[in-house]
């Protein structure tokens, strides 16, 4: 469905309460985990997107039993770290890198081979950041000669563990080798340039597989233990929740609580640039959900203005600059954003799109090589293209509360990917959204 479109009506405010889908990330750690198990897992708020189905569905063919997803609810019977089975074909990633990048780690340890692929956005994204550790350990992999998917992973190799430096602060680099490192001799060290999410060495010590956590920038992993299936309430996704965030600071009249959103420090950036930025958001009732954070946010309208943004939280929002940009399209002065170069691989070249878009509908936005300059100003009607990213197509609905005119945003069927019924919430809380096939 790449004719899929988004008809936006100007104006409005975001109102009421409403909870995002479960958390993309955790939902899919939280499939992997409950594979490689003994025992069952049961998990709650599980995200039935595209991507952490992709994930869901290379399980079963490897023959783990999956119950559900029904409302959220999945019930996955381990088959422990050596209980997988040789898939019949394939493994379909979809458009998902963390199901590519995530999976590379776990089937290099397998005593089988297999094939990685995914859509035309995911095949051409870079895997050496993946594939070149893992051959450190002793796994054997092979890309195209771009270094992508397809990739053919052969079973039956030995891998040992190593200390390993990440080039950039990536989460999906770090989690592989970890799950690599279940599989590996000897301990697995890796450091990080920077604190990139940490979810799943929250989920290893969930279920029960011991971990050293050496400073903010260390995790260390010893191959050979069992890890054992435990129940998981997955928070709303804060990835998901941002578009509102953003979407509420900037619509005069905007009174929004989200419930039950996880906020991992390892995620929270998007608040804390808002509130650079002069949003009103507070975090209420704090409390914690299956080994994470989460809290109800409240976010009201706030005049905004441009900023600096910290190159220390760009990790810890490196997802939601997309709806950033939008925020800082209708702030007063100019936001800088550098030390982003990792925006021009995600689904696609978000400082490239976001700047296009921006442009198209009257904003000044100059793409630098690792960020972008957006000057404030006033959105005008037009049509947006989104390239097929999800979060380009969601930011770009959201502006619509501040266009002069409605907006047209193309290509908007990736949506399901992270954030089913985007339309249905949006249209709830106060959005005049609507889809189109033309
Ligand atoms: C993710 C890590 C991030 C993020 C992605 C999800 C994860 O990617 O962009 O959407 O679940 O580990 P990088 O590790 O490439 O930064």
């Amino acid at each position: 469905m790449r004719n899929l479109r988004y008809l936006v009506q100007p104006g409005g405010a975001l109102c009421g309460h409403l909870r995002v889908p479960g958390d993309k990330s955790i939902s899919h750690r939280a499939i992997m985990f409950g594979a490689l198990a003994k025992g069952i897992t049961t998990i709650t708020g599980f995200l039935e997107g595209e991507d952490c189905l992709a994930t869901l569905n290379a399980f079963r063919a490897m023959g783990v039993r999956i119950d559900g997803p029904e409302q959220g609810q999945v019930t996955v019977h381990g088959v422990g770290l050596y209980g997988l089975r040789a898939p019949d074909g394939p493994l379909d990633m979809g458009n998902s890198g963390t199901s590519m990048r995530l999976m590379s780690g776990i089937l290099a340890g397998q005593a089988f081979d297999t094939v990685l692929t995914g859509d035309t956005s995911l095949t051409r994204r870079p895997m050496r950041r993946v594939t070149d550790p893992l051959t450190k350990m002793g796994a054997c992999i092979e890309t195209t000669v771009n270094g992508a998917a397809p990739l053919h992973i052969h079973g039956n190799q030995r891998l040992s563990g190593i200390d390993y430096l990440l080039p950039v602060a990536s989460a999906q680099v770090k989690s592989c080798l970890l799950l690599a490192g279940l599989y590996a001799e000897g301990v697995t060290r890796i450091t990080e340039p920077a604190p990139a999410r940490d979810h799943t060495e929250r989920m290893l010590e969930g279920f029960g597989y011991p971990l050293e956590r050496e400073n903010d920038r260390s995790v260390a992993i010893t191959g050979g233990r069992q890890l054992t299936g435990r129940a998981i309430d997955v928070p709303a996704d804060l990835s998901s929740a941002a578009f509102f965030l953003a979407g509420a600071s900037i619509a005069p009249g905007s009174d929004l609580l989200l419930e039950h959103v996880g906020i991992n420090p390892t995620r929270t950036g998007v608040i804390d640039i808002l509130r650079l930025m002069g949003a009103d958001i507070e975090v209420l009732n704090s409390r914690q959900a299956g080994g994470e954070p989460v809290a109800d946010l409240r976010v009201r309208h706030a005049p905004l203005h441009g900023v600096r943004i910290p190159e220390e939280l760009v990790p810890l929002a490196i997802d939601e600059f997309p709806a950033l940009f939008i925020a800082a399209a209708c702030a007063k002065g100019v936001t800088i954003l550098t030390g982003a170069t990792e925006l021009r691989i995600k689904e696609s070249d978000r400082i490239q799109v976001m700047a296009d878009g921006l442009t198209a509908l009257g904003i000044a936005a100059e793409p630098t090589p690792d960020g972008l300059i957006i000057e404030g100003g006033a959105f005008s009607s037009g049509t947006v293209e989104s390239h097929g990213d999800h979060r380009i197509a969601m930011s770009f609905a959201i502006a619509a509360l501040r266009a002069s005119g409605p907006l047209s945003i193309h290509d908007c069927a990736n949506v399901n990917t992270s954030f089913p019924g985007f339309v249905g919430l949006a249209c709830n809380a106060g959005l005049q959204i609507m889809e189109q096939t033309p």
